[in-house]
C-alpha cells in the first residue's frame, strides 16, 4: 500500500505548530486548513493534464490544463471538515461526498449515520479527508461504501497517521493511497495517537 509522508519544512513547521497544547481555535484550524492544501499538492502530482491553444498577452500560447479526470472529496464528519477548505481552494471544480460515522458502542463497529455522495463515482478519484488516521475503523468503513458505490481510485489525506491504522488499511484496502504529514508512534488505550494532537474534532471547533 503506498503510503506518502509529505515530507517537506512548511508541512514539518506546520505540524510543529499544531502539535503546541495551549494552539488557538483560529489558528489550529488555519493550519489544518494549510496542511489539506499541501497534502493535496502531493495527491494530485499525478494527475494528466492535456495541451491546449490559448490566446496570450503577446498571441496564441500552449498551455496545459486538467484532463478529464473528476475529483470528489469526502470529508468524514466532523474532523474532516477542518480540512476540506484547504482542499478545494486547490481542486475548486471538486464535488464534496459527505459521510458520518458513530460508534456502536456494544460492537465497537463504526455505523454510518449520514451519507451523501456526488453521483457518478466510478468516474471519479476520491480524496477522503480527516485530520487522524487512528484505529482505521471509520476509513474502512468510508472506504467501503465508496467501493460500493463504484468508486475505483481512492486516496486518504491525513495530517497525523497511526502505525496500527496503517496496517489494518494495508491488510484490508492495500489499494488506497495515504497521504500524511506524519506517521506518529502508537495509539493509546483509548485509541488516541501519541503524541498526536489530541481530538482533532475539539480543536478545530473550539468545542473542549
Ligand atoms: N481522533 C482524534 O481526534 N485524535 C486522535 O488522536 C485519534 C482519533
Amino acid at each position: 500500500m503506498p503510503v506518502h509522508v509529505v515530507d517537506h519544512p512548511l508541512v514539518r513547521h506546520k505540524l510543529g505548530v499544531l502539535r503546541q497544547h495551549d494552539i488557538s481555535t483560529q489558528k489550529f484550524r488555519d493550519i489544518a486548513s494549510e496542511i489539506g492544501r499541501l497534502l493535496t499538492y502531493e495527491a494530485t502530482k499525478d494527475l494528466e493534464t492535456e495541451k491546449t491553444v490559448v490566446q496570450g498577452w503577446a498571441g496564441e500560447v500552449e498551455v496545459e490544463q486538467i484532463k478529464g479526470k473528476k475529483i470528489t472529496v469526502v470529508p468524514i464528519l466532523r474532523a474532516g471538515l477542518g480540512m476540506m477548505d484547504g482542499v478545494l481552494d486547490m481542486i475548486p471544480g471538486a464535488k464534496v461526498s459527505v459521510v458520518g460515522f458513530y460508534r456502536n458502542e456494544e460492537t465497537l463497529q463504526p455505523v454510518e449515520y449520514y451519507v451523501k455522495l456526488t453521483k457518478n463515482l466510478e468516474e471519479r478519484m476520491a480524496l477522503i479527508l480527516d485530520p487522524m488516521l487512528a484505529t482505521g475503523g471509520t476509513l474502512i468503513a468510508t472506504i467501503e461504501l465508496l467501493k460500493k458505490a463504484g468508486c475505483t481510485k481512492i486516496r486518504g489525506l491525513f495530517l497525523v497517521a497511526a502505525p496500527e491504522g496503517l496496517k489494518r488499511l494495508e491488510a484490508t484496502h492495500p489499494d488506497v493511497e495515504i497521504y500524511t504529514a506524519a506517521i506518529d508512534s502508537h495509539l493509546n488505550e483509548v485509541g488516541y495517537i501519541i503524541p498526536g494532537l489530541g481530538d482533532a474534532g475539539d480543536k478545530i471547533f473550539g468545542t473542549k
